[in-house]
């Protein structure tokens, strides 16, 4: 466009005019975003823009001439506002068409599987199993599983050559240590470092010399609980275990008591349970089914720890985990446990 400095008259302002806009209609056609936009828009309107320029010239027409190019000028200004308006308005619409295209969900094809973990079930019924406990207001201790010959078993009340000590066969360390075969031990190692009271459980692994089949493995978990106090009997014993037996079984099972031998109790017992009024036809026991080993602790043991067992008497169980995980789901092999198979292990 040739710039306009002189004096100009209607005749050639209003061919100004008319060559402002074609060049206008032109230069709009091109515009493809933003930064175009807003250089046409400069191009134009701006301060020294094309159309600005014009409105300078008005001052050069008579009174009556510059009503008429005034109107011009104005139609043509407001031409290039709504233009530039409309330019706009298409591009931002292109802008969010082309957002939403990119974000559209196709909500028909399948989702991602995204497989989230979970406890172990072995894991799971050992903290329900503390859960119990701790409301009864016993609290967690542990001990280590490469234990000593003294903890594991002498001070248990089996000396060297006691032949109970077939029954916990160990893997031996050397030097007098081995993988404990129970949890047993944190009762002697926590009354070694407290006086009585003492309510505890004890939940931790341990290690057998055992052939791995449908009811054993080498490595297994225990709960272990030891109360000593002045004043305990079998009658407590008996309650805290029917607590545990109504709040992990249901109230629906019943338990008995039936004797047996620890060294390290006196009197001992194997404790079992049955679903109340259920027939047991293949089952031995007529449907009982043993789930922990418990008893008086012996006065042997409670002396050896430095108590007085005409102060304080105690009682104590060692329980499976497994085992109380078999029953609770009719688990049949106990190393289903350990095989992590996801398709087991999803099942809880
Ligand atoms: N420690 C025994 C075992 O591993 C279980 C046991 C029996 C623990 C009687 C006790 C108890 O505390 O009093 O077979």
């Amino acid at each position: 466009m040739t710039p306009i400095i002189q004096a100009m008259s209607r005749v050639e302002l209003q061919q100004a005019v008319e060559e402002a806009r074609r060049a206008w209609q032109t230069a709009e056609a091109s515009v493809e975003d933003e930064a175009s936009l807003e250089a046409l828009r400069i191009r134009f309107l701006g301060k020294k823009g094309v159309v600005t320029a014009l409105m300078t010239r008005l001052r050069d027409l008579s009174p009556e001439e510059r009503a008429e190019a005034g109107r011009m000028l104005n139609a043509l200004k407001t031409e290039v506002t709504e233009g530039l308006e409309a330019r706009r308005a298409a591009l931002m619409e292109t802008a969010s068409r082309d957002r939403e295209a990119k974000e559209r969900y196709d909500f028909t094809l399948p989702g991602t599987w995204r497989p989230i973990g979970r406890l172990h079930p072995l894991t799971r019924v050992r903290l329900e199993i503390e859960d119990v406990f701790q409301r009864l207001g016993f609290v967690v201790a542990t001990g280590p599983e490469a234990e000593s010959d003294y903890y594991n078993f002498e001070a248990l009340n089996m000396p060297a050559d006691h032949p109970a000590r077939d029954e916990w066969d160990s893997f031996y360390l050397g030097e007098g240590r081995l993988l404990r075969t129970h949890t047993s031990p944190v009762q002697i190692r926590v009354m070694r470092s407290q006086q009585p009271p003492v309510r505890i459980i004890c939940p931790g692994k341990c290690y057998r010399r055992d052939n791995p089949d449908a009811t054993h493995s080498p490595v297994f978990y225990q709960v272990e609980l030891l109360w000593v106090e002045q004043g305990l009997t079998l009658a407590n014993l008996k309650w805290v275990i029917s607590e545990f037996v109504s709040s992990f079984f249901g109230p629906e099972y019943e338990m008995r008591f039936a004797a047996d031998y620890f060294p390290f109790t006196e009197p001992s017992a194997q404790v079992h349970i049955r679903k109340v009024g259920r027939e047991a036809p293949a089952r031995h026991l007529g449907g009982w089914l043993e789930i922990m080993g418990a008893g008086m602790v012996d006065p042997a043991v409670l002396a050896g720890v430095g108590y007085d067992p005409e102060e304080v008497t105690g009682f104590a169980f060692g329980l499976g985990v497994e085992r109380m995980a078999m029953l609770r789901w009719g688990i049949e092999d106990i190393r289903s446990f350990y095989e992590n198979h996801p398709r087991f292990l999803a099942q809880f």
